[in-house]
């Protein structure tokens, strides 16, 4: 295939990439978007293969059959609810694959194109800048996102890990990547090139460590955007302008994503990247408030209440997820509707575990989209709201996150659902959320908490609407 053809083939996948992009930012059009990446990267795949510089399709056809087989399998296996620590694995991968890149490229340069003519073994300085950069990115994500992965699936302690000095240390560390990296552009020294590699495994461990609690998405954002710019550095060192524009697609689009979701918990980026977040200690087993009592009701108090109200907010969270209670609510929502009750839906930027978490259930429980509001076209209205139904659903509502403020969530925006006539709490127990904060609102005159699975609760409010 000549340069000409591949290099507009590639554009095409490229632009395909974009649209791709572009349709996921909404769930109306998130099919097509997935329609599109699709598209794009089957013709960049084939583009690829169809390169001249292609040496072995045997081991091509070996690694496609293999990691296809393990992504299928993954993929079929997977539950909701533990992606987020899937995409911080499969992160992990992207950030080695840049590392096995810089150390193939650096120890045979002529294969990848990027020796010194007339001088062998020798590597021009626009490529150690490139390969280096590539390298210490990568190999920051890699152990990084084993890190995020590990706390996410519950194997490390999901609290933030501080130690005295850290921040020093880490402030040391990386000043020693980049005087590695001078020194391998100095004078390409394998030494430097293993130091940047070492240093900054031990970087990307030491910088996920202490952060924990809420921060994870924003870490599992950042580490996405960290695993675009090493692929983007893999790109130049290669050679090949798909893989840069890729790896620039992934790195901006990870790093907005972070931006929004700082914004959604009111933090600022760096105070995240520092970490020691959510640290606080979670209430005890068996619940907050010490002797406090609560109003508890049934399924059938639930149905009364919100067949006599003329409108109902649902605020779904990360239980209705875990519960799968997402088809049951929705019929839940159709019946009250029918009686006469506007129904609503209010989404929390950051409820439940990952960005869009509760509109992918909603959606996928054919929830009218109009009827799935964000935080800030629905927050002034929880006011002239009869019901509150609040389900699986704890930090996001919490309101210490504006009156408290040595709470870790002090500042993160809430849904007002305390300003509506009547607040439903389905819960299982008194538990807290995942900040690991009390939740005052359990304890006011206007909550009434349903205890129970969010499924089985719905499921018997249906039950009891329908007689
Ligand atoms: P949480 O504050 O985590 O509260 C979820 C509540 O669901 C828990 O209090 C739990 O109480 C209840 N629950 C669990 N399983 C249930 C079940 N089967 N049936 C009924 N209830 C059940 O959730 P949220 O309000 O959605 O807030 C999300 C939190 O996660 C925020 O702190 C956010 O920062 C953080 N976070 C968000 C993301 C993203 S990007 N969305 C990613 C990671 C972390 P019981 O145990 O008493 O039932």
């Amino acid at each position: 295939m000549s340069g000409t053809i591949s290099a507009l083939l590639y554009l095409v996948s490229g632009v395909c990439f974009i649209m791709a992009l572009r349709g996921l930012s909404s769930p109306e059009t998130a099919r097509q978007g997935n329609f599109f990446g699709m598209a794009g990267m089957v013709v960049a795949i084939g583009t690829t293969l169809a390169l001249p510089s292609v040496l072995s399709y045997e081991t091509i056809i070996l690694g496609i059959v293999i990691g296809g087989a393990i992504g299928t399998l993954i993929a079929r296996r997977i539950e909701m609810t533990a992606l987020p620590q899937l995409v911080a694995a499969f992160h992990s991968l992207v950030g080695l694959a840049a590392c096995f890149v810089a150390v193939a490229a650096f120890f045979k340069p002529e294969a990848y194109g990027i020796g010194v003519p007339g001088l062998p073994g020798a590597i021009g300085t626009a490529s150690l800048i490139e390969m280096s950069l590539g390298l210490a990115i990568g190999a920051i994500t890699f152990t990084g996102s084993i890190v995020a992965f590990g706390k996410l699936q519950g194997l490390v302690t999901g609290r933030p890990l501080v130690f005295p000095m850290q921040h020093p240390l880490n402030a040391v560390l990386g000043i020693v990547v980049f005087v590695m990296i001078g020194w391998l552009i100095a004078d390409q020294n394998p030494t430097a090139f293993w130091l940047i590699f070492a240093v900054s495994l031990a970087l990307g461990f030491l910088l996920i460590l202490p952060i924990g609690g809420a921060d994870m998405p924003v870490v599992v954002s950042m580490l996405n955007s960290y695993s675009g710019w090493a692929a983007c550095g893999i790109g130049f060192t290669l050679s090949n302008s798909l893989l840069i524009v890729t790896g620039a697609l992934v790195g901006s689009s990870g790093a907005i994503l972070s931006y929004i979701m700082c914004k959604g918990m009111n933090r600022s980026f760096f105070n995240v990247i520092l970490g020691g977040f959510g640290g606080e200690t979670a209430a005890a087993a068996g619940g907050p408030g010490g002797d406090r009592s609560v109003k508890s009701g049934s399924a059938e108090d639930a149905a009364f209440i919100m067949d006599n109200a003329s409108s109902v907010v649902i605020v779904p969270g990360y239980g209705m997820a875990v519960a799968q209670a997402q088809h049951a609510l929705r019929e839940m929502g159709d019946i009250l509707k029918k009686g006469g009750v506007t129904v609503r839906y209010a989404i929390h930027p950051v409820a439940g575990r990952m960005p869009g978490h509760m509109n992918v259930l909603l959606a996928e429980a054919n929830v009218p989209y109009d009827e799935v509001l964000e935080l800030e076209e629905i927050n002034r209205d929880f006011a002239q709201t009869d019901v509150a139904f609040v389900i699986g659903a704890n930090d996001v509502t919490n309101p210490a996150a504006k009156t408290d403020p040595t709470s870790p969530i002090y500042g993160m925006p809430i849904l007002d659902v305390e300003k509506a006539k009547t607040v439903l709490f389905v819960k299982r127990s008194m538990a807290s959320g995942y900040a690991g904060v009390d939740n005052e609102l359990f304890f006011r005159d206007n909550t009434m908490m349903l205890f129970g699975d969010a499924k089985k609760m719905c499921e018997e409010i249906v039950k009891s609407l329908e007689h």
